[in-house]
């Protein structure tokens, strides 16, 4: 299977790790043999058909900042221009998320499906704002569009799901969608001040430099997106979200909540009716209220009730997995066709 990885961050260093480390499991358990054929980052590229060379691609994005300085196989191309030069059968979307435009992740999965890729994709923006036309443009040229890591991170939040509605219907999906925020809320509940706390989130690697994704409910929003459309059949986007995030919330508040045997969570959730993004206190005995950077999907379903998964949500090396899952699904499927 030839690969394009366009964003070679956290993700898509750890996914390259993976690749490494992984090989033989990966042949012997799925005959799956991955090539990557390019690897893009925000200045250029390194592109081989013959399949790059990981250990140098890495080394060389850890010592000069940059994939395109790697030896005869870097260049200054963009995605764009890449996926139109080589021969591949997927590309593994892992740029930044961006959900004023979705770009460049938008950009790069349109081209892909344009061209006959399949995509995977870790990053959830272009899924947000444009899901259910993504969605069908990969349906109308029979192509996968598969997004495992953009919710949970390696937690299998959409396996899950998928296997519960067989032969049932999910009605509402409720999910602690964010570590971040559920980190500073079970501090809070510790008795730490909301700034302390999210400064001790930034501190452990939890939350971005810029926080303010996690913090506004934002990030809970797009993987709930993905989850209602995907789970629940809803054509919805970032914009049919009531949003409010964890800002206002005082210590008092927690505080309350706790006397009375409840724990304040940034709850996501979707049902037939409304589609909300609001911290809520919800009984401490309730399976979701999962503790520090943990996060935790309830999906009710018509006749066989309640259902939650919970682990850790996100991590490089976690969310590199939820590819290796999709790729692996994706392998499946090109055998059965
Ligand atoms: N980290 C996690 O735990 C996690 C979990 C679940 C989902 N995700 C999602 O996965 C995606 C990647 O996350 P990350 O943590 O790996 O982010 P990151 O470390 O910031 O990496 C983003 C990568 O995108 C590259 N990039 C930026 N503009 C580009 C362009 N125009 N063309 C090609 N590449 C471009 C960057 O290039 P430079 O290296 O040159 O800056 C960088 O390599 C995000 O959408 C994130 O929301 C992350």
């Amino acid at each position: 299977m030839n690969i394009v990885v366009a964003g070679f961050g956290t993700v898509g260093q750890s996914f390259a790790q993976l690749l490494l480390s992984h090989k033989e499991l990966l042949k012997k358990a799925y005959g799956l043999v991955v090539k990557v054929v390019a690897a893009v980052d925000s200045k250029g590229a390194a592109v081989s058909q013959r399949g790059l060379d990981l250990e140098l691609v890495l080394k060389y994005k850890r010592e000069h900042g940059t994939v395109a300085k790697v030896p005869s196989a870097g260049c200054e191309m963009g995605l764009t221009e890449v996926i139109q030069g080589v021969e591949a059968d997927v590309l593994v979307e892992a740029t930044h998320t961006n959900l004023t435009n979705g770009e460049p992740g938008m950009t790069h999965i349109i081209k892909a499906l344009q061209l006959g890729l399949n995509v995977v994709t870790v990053n959830k923006g272009p899924l947000a704002l444009a899901m259910p036309m993504l969605k069908e443009m990969a349906e109308h040229r029979r192509l996968a569009l598969k997004f495992s890591g953009t919710v949970g991170g390696g937690l299998p939040v959409l396996a899950f799901a998928k296997e519960c509605v067989k032969g049932d219907r999910a009605v509402k999906v409720e999910g602690i969608l964010n570590g971040t925020t559920n980190y500073i809320l079970t501090r809070m509940e510790e008795g730490l001040k909301f700034e302390d706390a999210l400064a001790e989130a930034q501190e452990k690697g939890y939350a971005e430099r810029d926080p303010t994704l996690d913090i506004s409910g934002m990030d809970t929003a797009c993987k709930l997106v993905i989850l209602a459309n995907e789970v629940l059949g809803k054509r919805v986007t970032l914009r049919d979200v009531r949003v409010e995030g964890i800002t206002k919330i005082k210590p008092e508040d927690i505080g309350m909540a706790k006397s009375l045997g409840k724990a304040v969570r940034l709850l996501g959730v979707a049902e037939e009716s409304e589609v909300f993004v609001k911290p809520l206190a919800i009984d401490q005995s309730d399976p979701l209220a999962v503790k520090y950077n943990y996060n935790a999907v309830a999906l009710t379903l018509e006749n066989s009730g309640r259902h939650t998964i919970t682990g850790k949500g996100a991590g490089g090396r976690e969310t590199a997995t939820a590819i290796i899952r999709d790729l692996i699904s994706i392998k499946e499927r090109l055998v059965m066709t």
